[in-house]
């Protein structure tokens, strides 16, 4: 049951991805205000109080409230992330240490990853996180309402609504990091440590080292490359001094087998594939 219901939110967030493919780089244009927001948003705060975590006692019609007054009582471009605080003070959350996974441009990989490494916690499974997902939103010009023809681009507004609430959930999740915390990076792609992205920008100075006990960095890279950083070059050098000089303890594997396995499901017949399979079989061979 739990097994199926993950399924299908994947292949939800996967759906809207596609959909509103560029949200990440602030390629907004001509998209508004995601339609039926209001049963969207509501409806995904009840599944995940009713089926994904029964436990918690949230108010999803004060959220949705407090959600709104912050969204259409301010400019569509002056929604600051204090404008959420009393959304975000209706949802406290907690979780286990050593759970914590951030990542920063690996958004497919991390879906399959956390679909089968079950025990990470990313800020999408927050309530937040999960009620937000791929949802876009602002206020009319002159209106007190939603936009739902265009929405300004992150990059045309100093406080953009979306920006801002991501950027506070973001935080949030951050600074409850404890015990051991993994980062996922993209070694295909120049910046895989990017000081502009959310967890260069925001969550990597909201990490309390005196909660953390690990930073364990994964550098993954495409099966076909082009392969750009590794732990021993680029951004991720950048990363691994920032951490040190805050006291934090790291490693960083640029091979990690899990992830290699997930990305040779998807394309078994690769290569590179076939020479991990050929390792993996020797490997057992000699363990027998
Ligand atoms: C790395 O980033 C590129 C460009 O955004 C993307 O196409 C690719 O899927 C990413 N690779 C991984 C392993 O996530
Ligand atoms: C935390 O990470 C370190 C370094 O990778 C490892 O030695 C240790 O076993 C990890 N602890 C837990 C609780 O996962």
């Amino acid at each position: 049951m739990a097994m199926k219901l993950k399924t299908t939110i994947g292949m939800t967030s996967v759906i809207a991805y596609l959909l509103t493919l560029g949200t990440c780089s602030g390629r907004l244009r001509g998209l508004g205000t995601t339609p039926n927001i209001k049963h969207i948003v509501m409806g995904r705060c009840f599944n995940y109080i009713t089926l994904v975590n029964p436990s918690m006692r949230y108010d999803c019609e004060a959220i949705w409230s407090a959600f709104e007054e912050a969204v259409v009582k301010q400019a569509s471009c002056d929604v600051a992330m204090e404008h959420y605080r009393h959304m975000f003070l209706e949802m406290p959350q907690t979780w286990a240490c050593d759970r914590f996974l951030f990542w920063s441009k690996t958004k497919k990989l991390i879906q399959d990853y956390t679909a089968v490494a079950r025990h990470f916690w990313t800020l999408e499974d927050t309530l937040a996180g999960y009620m937000f997902n791929d949802i876009i939103w602002c206020r009319q010009q002159e209106d007190s309402e939603f936009n739902f023809r265009s929405c300004p681009e992150w990059s045309a507004c100093l406080n953009h609504p979306v920006h801002s609430l991501w950027r506070q959930a973001s935080k949030n999740f951050a600074e409850m990091a404890c015990g051991n915390i993994t980062v996922l990076l993209n070694g295909s792609i120049e910046n895989a440590f990017n000081t502009n992205s959310m967890f260069g920008s925001v969550e990597l100075d909201n990490l309390n080292p005196v909660k953390v006990n690990y930073v364990n960095i994964k550098v993954v890279t495409n099966l076909d490359g082009p392969f750009i950083e590794s732990c021993g070059s680029g951004s991720i050098l950048d990363l691994i001094h920032i951490l040190q000089s805050r006291g934090f303890r790291w490693t960083c594997s640029d091979n990690d087998r899990i992830l290699k396995i997930l990305q040779c499901v998807q394309k078994p017949e690769h290569s590179v594939c076939r020479t991990f399979a050929e390792s993996l079989t020797q490997r057992e061979t000699t363990l027998r």
